[in-house]
């Protein structure tokens, strides 16, 4: 019966691997979910249990870097009536998340700011209560390939972001109902690869820029 051995080292090595892992965790990112925790509403209740860490939290993936350390790669927490103040200091604490799906909730206040987050790939805030756009929000995201903020009515009236002209990996940019106003810039000729963009129900004047043309993935 050589299992009887076997069995018991085998999950002694789990154990000892599950240990390790919870110490390296980086702790900005636990400084941040903690914050996240006490700042919004109806969260999943293994949030609140003290004995897991931010990596085994309903909609919290993490990866492993080459070193095996842990970092927040995914949150993925849609439809589920969340509501209040996102935490602002998104972009200094979840440095290396690649995708934030927080769409159709009762998020209000400012959009976290993503300045600086190379690795994010999509950001999915469609359908919340998003009142502002902090200054330089949708800098140096050069991995960025989908953005969709569709349905924030209560964002104030902006124009149509340049900073989103830098990424020529975006496939998609949803802005419909989000208070656009003003002229498109004649800059679409940068999106090699755009396949979807929705601007629909916003308040857009002037002619529909040339560049356009130039969308032959659209
Ligand atoms: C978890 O810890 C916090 C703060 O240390 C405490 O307020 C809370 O009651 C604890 N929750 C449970 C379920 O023990
Ligand atoms: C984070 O975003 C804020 C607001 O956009 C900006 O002032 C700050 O410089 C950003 N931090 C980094 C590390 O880019
Ligand atoms: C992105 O584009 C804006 C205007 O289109 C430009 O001013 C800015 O320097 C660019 N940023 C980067 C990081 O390339
Ligand atoms: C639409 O924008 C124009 C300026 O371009 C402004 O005069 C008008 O009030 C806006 N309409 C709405 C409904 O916001």
């Amino acid at each position: 019966m050589p299992r009887n051995k076997t069995l018991p080292t085998f999950f002694f090595f789990i154990m000892c691997a599950c240990v390790l892992s919870h110490d390296k965790i980086n702790n900005k990112e636990t400084v941040y979910l903690l914050q996240f925790r006490e700042a919004i509403q109806n969260l999943p209740s293994n949030w609140f249990d003290n004995s897991t860490t931010i990596c085994q939290w309903t909609g919290v993936v993490c990866g492993y870097t080459p070193q095996n350390f842990r970092f927040v790669e995914w949150i993925e927490l849609k439809s589920r009536r969340l509501n209040r103040i996102l935490p602002l200091n998104l972009n200094e604490s979840l440095v290396a998340l690649s995708c934030l799906d927080l769409r159709d909730n009762f998020f209000s206040g400012p959009l976290p700011s993503f300045s600086s987050l190379s690795n994010l790939e999509q950001i999915f805030l469609s359908s919340n209560n998003f009142n502002s756009i902090p200054h330089g929000c949708f800098q140096g995201l050069e991995s960025l390939a989908l953005i969709d903020l569709g349905n924030n009515p209560k964002l104030p009236p902006w124009i149509f972001p340049t900073d989103l002209n830098n990424y020529s990996r975006l496939v998609s940019i949803g802005l419909s109902a989000t208070n656009l106003m003003g002229f498109l810039p004649n800059t679409f000729d940068s999106f090699s690869i755009l396949t979807l963009l929705y601007l629909s129900e916003n308040n857009l004047t002037g002619v529909l820029p040339e560049s356009f043309s130039k969308l032959t993935k659209l």
